[in-house]
């Protein structure tokens, strides 16, 4: 059963924890991609705070120095906060609440078996991730995306199993929660609201659907349910869910939408990443960026400028890939390998290439940077837009799980 509400389907959430400076994999691995996103999507961009927490509860203070610069920093790269809404987890407090009620409902060996859990705490040995927070962590992020009723969340490889939870979690709480009590009846009151001729459709619709199979017939009766005006949010879960043979479709499963890996090199050939120290920071400054591109490795076959080389086994390619056309491309294969150029001269162009692409972004940056109080206000908008939006869907939520009594 495909249970995702057409509304829901055109949005998009995605979140990054400010845990230190943006570097250009950020900047080629997810701004690029939000910054694509928000002319096609309804997109709800945050930072992750909490979640920094559960990794960094011991030194906190990294989010309070990270946030604003982080912010600014996606604005700067093109995130708009008119097409986008941009908020902070922790002030939009129903993620917290969700959290919780879903918890209720989450067996624990789902969170045991989430990959990343084993995985990271064996690579973050130096921290002690033996905690509640830590294990938990999938579920917040299945409580951010199911807030919105998200319908996409790009996502790379490693955390396509946070999605997976997510959809299982979503259909737990439909399973569990949909089937109300007089729930055919409830479902034929609504359809009769919808007037006569639309409810003649939805029924022959559903029908065409449940008996024949008809996806086109789905289609359409969603679309109809989307367009109607006179009927409930509650009728249309009600009425989203009949249509399937179902109970009420309360959380929408979200899908995983895989970034194209959009890999971006790090200064030594493995992937950029803080944890390496192979990082160029967005806002290093030119002089900085030419001096670690100048010192960075190339294939150690190249001792001397007469020794020919192989750009299979140098990071300096791999910028190229980035970075260069065709032509270039091919100039650095046949200089490489022939020693007709130098690593110096291989470089340059790489070397204009990043300052270009980080020049106006820092200037950006630096324009948000000189006015606090334009970021804080921006942020604070973006919250209020989320709570509206998630408040909805709590409030469904809490009287799915009987929370509504006065
Ligand atoms: N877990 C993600 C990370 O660690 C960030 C994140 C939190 C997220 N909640 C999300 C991403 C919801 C996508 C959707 O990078
Ligand atoms: Fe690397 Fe370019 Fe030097 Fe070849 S010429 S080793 S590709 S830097």
């Amino acid at each position: 059963m495909s249970a995702v509400l057409p509304g829901q389907a055109q949005r998009v959430l995605s979140g990054m924890r400010p845990t230190g400076r943006l570097h250009l994999g950020h900047y080629h691995g997810v701004l690029k991609n939000w910054v694509q996103l928000q002319q096609q999507y309804e997109c709800y961009f945050f930072v992750a705070d909490w979640h920094a927490l559960t990794t960094h509860y011991e030194n906190p203070q990294i989010i309070g120095e990270s946030v604003w610069e982080m912010v600014a920093d996606w604005l700067a790269a093109g995130v708009d906060h008119n097409a986008a809404t941009l908020f902070i987890q922790s002030r939009v407090p129903e993620h917290a609440e969700l959290h919780a009620l879903l918890s209720m409902i989450t067996p624990l060996s789902w969170l045991e078996r989430v990959p990343t859990y084993k995985d990271q705490q064996a690579q973050l040995r130096e921290k002690d991730l033996d905690t509640y927070g830590f294990l938990g962590y999938p579920l917040l992020q299945s409580a951010d995306i199911l807030a919105y009723r998200a319908g996409i969340v790009p996502v790379g490889e490693d955390q396509v199993a946070h999605v997976e939870l997510t959809r299982e979690v979503a259909r737990r709480f439909n399973h569990l929660y949909g089937r109300e009590p007089g729930y055919e009846e409830l479902a034929e009151k609504a359809i009769k609201k919808m007037g006569k001729k639309n409810a003649k459709l939805y029924l022959e619709l559903r029908t065409a659907y449940l008996e024949q199979g008809d996806a086109d017939a789905l289609a359409t009766a969603r679309a109809l349910l989307e367009g109607q005006k006179n009927i409930t949010l509650g009728d249309k879960e009600r009425l989203f869910g009949y249509l399937e043979g179902g109970g009420k479709m309360i959380l929408p499963e979200p899908q995983a939408r895989l970034t194209a890996a959009a890999k971006m090199p790090g200064l030594d050939g493995r992937k950029m990443s803080k944890s390496y120290d192979n990082t160029i920071s967005l806002r290093d400054p030119p002089a900085e960026v030419e001096q670690k591109l100048k010192t960075m490795p190339t294939d150690p076959a190249r001792v001397r400028r007469t020794d020919p080389g192989n750009p299979d086994k140098c990071p300096v390619w791999e910028f190229h890939l980035v970075y260069s056309d065709e032509k270039m491309q091919q100039w650095v294969q046949e200089g490489c390998r022939s020693a007709g150029i130098g690593c110096l001269e291989c470089k340059r162009p790489v070397i204009d290439a990043v300052l270009q692409e980080l020049k106006p972004i820092q200037e950006r940056a630096s324009e948000f940077s000189r006015d606090p109080i334009l970021v804080k206000n921006i942020m604070a908008n973006g919250c209020q837009r989320a709570r509206e939006v998630a408040e909805q869907t709590l409030d469904a939520v809490r009287n799915a799980m009987g929370l509504g009594y006065n």
